[in-house]
């Protein structure tokens, strides 16, 4: 059964209350935190579950400004976010390089979040659906059998940071595809042992939409996990998600 998981990705900004006063906040809060690569040590000695927001597609060497899976660990995170779109648009990370980035947290023993998602245009001319199993399908390298997990966040272009989030249905249908794309790309058994996140303007008023149908796994939240009391707002909300068969 996949694990359930509530994301803060700060993306390149700090709380504005202050780092100790967010996590005295939130402290009990069953979550996961991405703070920027340099806030990581301080994070993970007030908080159990830690993120790195990317990491180096190579183990070590002459890689200026890059930051190493094994580096990451050694500081105490235990995942690492993937191919975010804001990774791949602006960075131009393709889904060669997000796939030896996927190989490198694996063999890091981390556990990867990769991120998926159509921009506005696919998903108005309908291909939404075939694009994220494109990109599933780019990700299914060979290390993935030595994955203890992965989590998948679905996190559509057009949602991330607009204010226009993903509406329950068609989180709900993404969802469905995405475990379809696993189960035909990915190693036997780790698709059912895949969590699917979504990600795009998730906010308190607007994840009980999400949660409703019960087949997210949680959310990875940018805007909204800045304040610790509208991110607290969003781990209550988690415990409504439907009991798991
Ligand atoms: P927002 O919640 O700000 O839309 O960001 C989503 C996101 O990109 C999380 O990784």
């Amino acid at each position: 059964m996949p694990n359930r998981y509530l994301i803060a990705n700060w993306k390149m900004n700090i709380p504005p209350e202050g780092i100790v006063t967010y996590l005295d906040a939130v402290k009990d809060a069953n979550a996961v935190i991405a703070p920027p690569f340099v806030y990581l040590k301080d994070v993970a000695a007030r908080f159990a579950n830690i993120s790195a927001q990317n990491c180096a597609d190579q183990k070590a060497g002459a890689f200026t400004g890059e930051v190493s899976a094994d580096m990451l660990r050694d500081c105490g995170a235990r995942f690492v976010i993937i191919g975010h779109s804001e990774r791949r648009t602006i960075y131009g990370e393709d889904d060669g390089l997000i796939a030896r980035k996927l190989e490198m947290v694996i063999d890091a023993g981390l556990t990867p979040i990769l991120c998926i998602g159509e921009n506005e245009q696919q998903r108005e001319r309908g291909h939404a659906v075939e694009f994220c199993s494109d990109q599933l399908c780019a990700a299914a390298i060979p290390q993935l059998a030595n994955a203890n997990e992965i989590v998948v966040a679905y996190e559509p272009i057009w949602a991330i940071g607009t204010g226009r989030n993903a509406t329950g249905a068609m989180v709900a249908e993404i969802v469905g595809a995405i475990r379809d794309a696993l189960e035909r790309f990915w190693p036997d058994g780790l698709a059912s042992r895949t969590s699917i996140l979504y990600g795009g303007s998730v906010t308190p008023d607007n994840v009980d939409d999400l949660i409703a149908d019960g087949r997210i796994d949680g959310f990875l939240v940018g805007g909204a996990s800045l304040d610790s009391k509208r991110f607290l707002a969003l781990a209550e909300a988690m415990k409504r998600l439907p009991a798991q068969p």
